[in-house]
């Protein structure tokens, strides 16, 4: 058999190629052409972002599902409520155990570094006679509910 040359074999490769590129134009290697149209706008459009957790703008719903039974019963508890439930969970306020001071400095962080909109002293005070003796410090000393650690 006669020997390949490299000039052989770049004819044979360009002629291949050009086949394949003739072929393909012609749509004989395209069965999918369908991927080829173009996708809706809607289909590419990024999902719409959440909502922004600290907005306090009135008739949004909060960002979490919770009810005033989520909060211990007790005298307040309506009022702390709603007042504190606008940007955040009942979860973030019972994972706390704070004196009354400290609860007046969430309080204040709340209003300044938060924005929460202003609140009445009367209500202010309620909110703070509640949280202060539903959750004072060191409401589950380390063990309280866990016999074994008694
Ligand atoms: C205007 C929105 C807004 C309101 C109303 C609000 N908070 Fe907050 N609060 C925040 C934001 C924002 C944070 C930051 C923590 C986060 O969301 O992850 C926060 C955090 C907290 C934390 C956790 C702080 C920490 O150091 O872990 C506590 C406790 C808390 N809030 C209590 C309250 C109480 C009590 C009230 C009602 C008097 C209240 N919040 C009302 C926005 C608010």
């Amino acid at each position: 058999m006669k020997q390949l040359t490299i000039a052989h074999v770049v004819v044979i490769t360009l002629t291949a190629v050009f086949l394949l590129v003739a072929l393909d134009m012609a749509g004989g290697l395209r069965t999918d052409r369908h991927l080829w149209v173009p996708v809706p706008a809607a289909a590419t459009a990024p999902p719409a972002q959440a909502a922004p957790p600290a907005d306090t703008e009135k008739g949004k719903p909060p960002p979490h599902n919770d009810k005033v039974e989520d909060l211990p019963e007790g005298k307040g508890r309506e009022i702390t409520f709603y007042t504190c439930t606008a940007c955040h969970g009942v979860a973030l306020i019972k994972a706390q155990g704070l004196t009354r001071d400290l609860w007046d400095s969430t309080f204040d962080l709340m209003l300044e570094k938060h924005r929460m909109p202003p609140v009445k002293p009367a209500e202010r005070a309620e909110i703070l006679d509640y949280l202060s003796e539903q959750f004072p410090p060191r409401r589950r000393p380390r063990g309280g509910d866990n016999p074994f650690l008694k």
